[in-house]
């Protein structure tokens, strides 16, 4: 059987207009600006217009259209859409399909969304990666996007301040002979022993939207923030060094790492446990602060078209999320 090379073909990302700072926040809750920086390095988030067509299969569309310029394809050359997001347009159809629609594909690609929350478009890849290296498909639409201000209880301080929303897409498909693009390797995992310490309980079947939970208030994200963040830090600390023992290669050799954008203090905890220089670590959670499954991909948009990351530089990528889910990906850009 002919085995491919995965390359990342474009990169495109969409964050709204609307600007929330810490200032506008701590109108409403008990907080201020000094203390948000200190413990979390986010200064503004954005947030989404649904009247502007913001929700995710908008946003994505946004996202996709200039991925799909990056890569020089049609909408119609995608074989497979991937779409992580914790927070769908809808329960059914998937927002896949409603992409494909908000994209004018007539091709009828097969369409899947992806929940492993902030993980998720980490938990793609490897899909992705299999898929393309096979054969299976020749262009698989990668997208992380993610409206956090669905889940957001704007009247809890331990978790409002934290998530901001956004898109970011990538278009993978075949590295052509002699190009050395590649994947190195990928991990991925779920302790689902600490499931609990993060989660929105309502609106499934479990616990269906009705007037007692809309009473107590449990329509929205809850959080034990210091469970996760240990987590967050060990788990992505021991997958990125699993990957570079695996692939032989060095720290020295990676050109940059993006970490999941949750917290400027787990990035910087992560980077120290891994002795990584924080000069080569992605940030922008400064900016548009958690975007779930959207924040790595956002990262790795922004760095390619600034020029940060060219073609043949080693990259290393590693996430975490609700579930516990967590997972890291080794590659050469
Ligand atoms: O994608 C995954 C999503 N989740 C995460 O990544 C969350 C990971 N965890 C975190 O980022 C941090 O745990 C937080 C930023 C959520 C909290 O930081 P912390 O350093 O763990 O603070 P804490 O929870 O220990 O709270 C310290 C104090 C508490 O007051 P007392 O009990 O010491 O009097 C909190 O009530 O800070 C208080 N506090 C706040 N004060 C001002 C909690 N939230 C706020 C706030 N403003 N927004």
């Amino acid at each position: 059987m002919k085995m491919f090379r995965t390359k990342i073909l474009g990169t495109g990302s969409f964050v709204p207009d609307k600007v929330l700072t810490n200032d506008d926040i701590a109108k409403r809750v008990e907080t201020n600006h000094q203390w948000i920086v200190e413990r979390t390095g986010i200064h503004t988030r954005r947030i989404s217009d649904p009247a502007k067509d913001e929700l995710p299969s908008g946003m994505a569309a946004k996202a996709a259209i200039r991925a799909l310029e990056m890569a020089n394809l049609t909408p119609n050359d995608i074989d497979l859409i991937l779409f992580s997001v914790t927070i769908p347009d809808m329960f059914f159809p998937n927002t896949a399909s409603v992409l494909q629609e908000k994209l004018g594909m007539t091709n009828n690609c097969a369409c899947l969304d992806v929940n492993a929350a902030c993980s998720g478009w980490i938990y793609a890849y490897p899909m992705a990666d299999a898929l393309i290296k096979t054969g299976v498909y020749k262009h698989i639409m990668m997208v992380g996007c993610e409206m956090t201000s669905g889940f957001n209880n704007w009247d809890d301080r331990n978790t409002c301040i934290l998530f901001g929303d956004g898109c970011g897409v990538t278009i993978m498909g075949r590295a052509s002979e002699g190009e050395d693009a590649q994947v190195y390797s990928t991990v991925l995992s779920s302790d689902s022993t600490k499931k609990d310490h993060l989660m929105l309980a309502a609106g499934g079947a479990a616990k269906p939207i009705r007037e007692e939970v809309l009473k107590n208030n449990e329509q929205w994200v809850t959080m034990n923030g210091q469970e996760v963040f240990k987590a967050a830090v060990k788990t992505m600390a021991s997958h990125c060094d699993k990957l570079l023992q695996e692939s032989g290669i060095t720290l020295d050799q990676v050109k940059w790492f993006i970490p999941h954008q949750a917290n400027l203090r787990i990035i910087e905890a992560t980077a120290n446990r891994l002795n990584f220089p924080m000069e080569k670590v992605a940030i922008n959670v400064d900016k548009y602060a958690n975007t779930s499954s959207a924040s790595i991909p956002i990262a790795l948009d922004d760095f390619v078209r600034d020029g940060k990351i060219q073609r043949g530089d080693i990259v290393l990528m590693a996430a975490f999320g609700a579930g516990l889910t967590s997972g890291a990906v080794l590659i050469k850009y």
